[in-house]
């Protein structure tokens, strides 16, 4: 990202921003609610256009995506919400891009969707629908969907996954599984993850890299290790949660 910059009538969400996300790293992104990290990850994904700036993946840069081709760039987003599809069944749900783009069989989705499901530890609910499940399966369901391999698509280069509060509002278990899911997986795909949290666990599991974002602008980024010790008033007020400092709250 270079001078990127997201505004949306007088409410500059991001102000000029620049990042490098080096190929297979991992980075957390935290920052106060409404400082742009959705944003930030809907942009990567080609949800939406800058207004100004670049964002180049592997050199090229991002398109908006269109629902009827496949995106160039293996770029997989984790949405903030569910997001599934209320009138598919979890197998079609975690099938879809299968579905609608693959040459795979119906039974070689059926299997892939099963590893999948069997990867966030929901074997066995393929005909259920979203609305049958709990909150949390939801949000596993829709990690099954974004990780889910097509074999047939051309091999790209290192995959992009993009994770929104992966673990937000999950019990501890729930979330030590998902952090695990997130570093297995980026390893095994040799894929650079970005991580939107504010949970201390994901952090401290999941980041090799924090990069806080406060009002349009990233206001520390370095080393979970130092993220962990850092003296910049940000990350202060970050790590003890104190009204005092220099975030303060969203007018609404
Ligand atoms: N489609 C849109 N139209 C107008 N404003 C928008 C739109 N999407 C986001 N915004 C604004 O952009 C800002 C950042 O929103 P965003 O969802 O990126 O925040 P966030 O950091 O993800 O917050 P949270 O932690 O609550 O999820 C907010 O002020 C929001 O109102
Ligand atoms: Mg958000």
């Amino acid at each position: 990202m270079e001078n990127l910059s997201m505004r949306w009538g007088s409410n500059i969400v991001l102000d000029d921003i620049d990042l490098r996300l080096q190929a297979g790293e991992r980075l957390v992104v935290v920052g106060p609610s409404g400082s742009g990290k959705s944003t930030l990850l809907r942009l990567l994904a080609g949800l939406q256009l800058p207004t100004s700036g670049r964002l180049r993946i592997h050199g090229e840069p991002q398109t908006y995506l269109r629902l009827d081709q496949r995106h160039p760039p293996d770029v997989r987003l984790v949405f903030q919400n569910p997001a599934l599809l209320a009138s598919l069944s979890v197998k079609e749900n975690v099938g879809f891009l299968l579905y609608r783009f693959s040459r795979l069989s119906e039974q070689e989705i059926a299997e892939r969707v099963d590893m999948a499901l069997q990867a966030v530890g929901l074997a066995g609910i393929e005909e259920q629908m979203p609305g049958e499940l709990s909150g949390g399966m939801q949000k596993r369901v829709s990690f099954a969907r974004a990780l889910i391999e097509d074999p047939t698509a051309p091999q790209s280069l290192t995959p992009l996954l993009l994770f929104d509060e992966p673990t937000a509002g999950l019990d501890p278990v729930a979330c030590t599984r998902i952090e695990d899911l997130i570093v297995r997986t980026s390893e095994l795909v040799q894929a650079s993850s970005l991580v939107v949290s504010h949970v201390m666990s994901t952090i401290d599991r999941c980041a090799e890299r924090v990069a806080l974002l406060y009002d349009g602008r990233f206001r520390w980024i370095g080393a979970v290790e130092d993220f962990r010790v850092s003296t910049n008033p940000y990350v202060v007020q970050f790590r003890s949660g104190s009204l005092q400092g220099p975030m303060q709250p969203a007018e609404n």
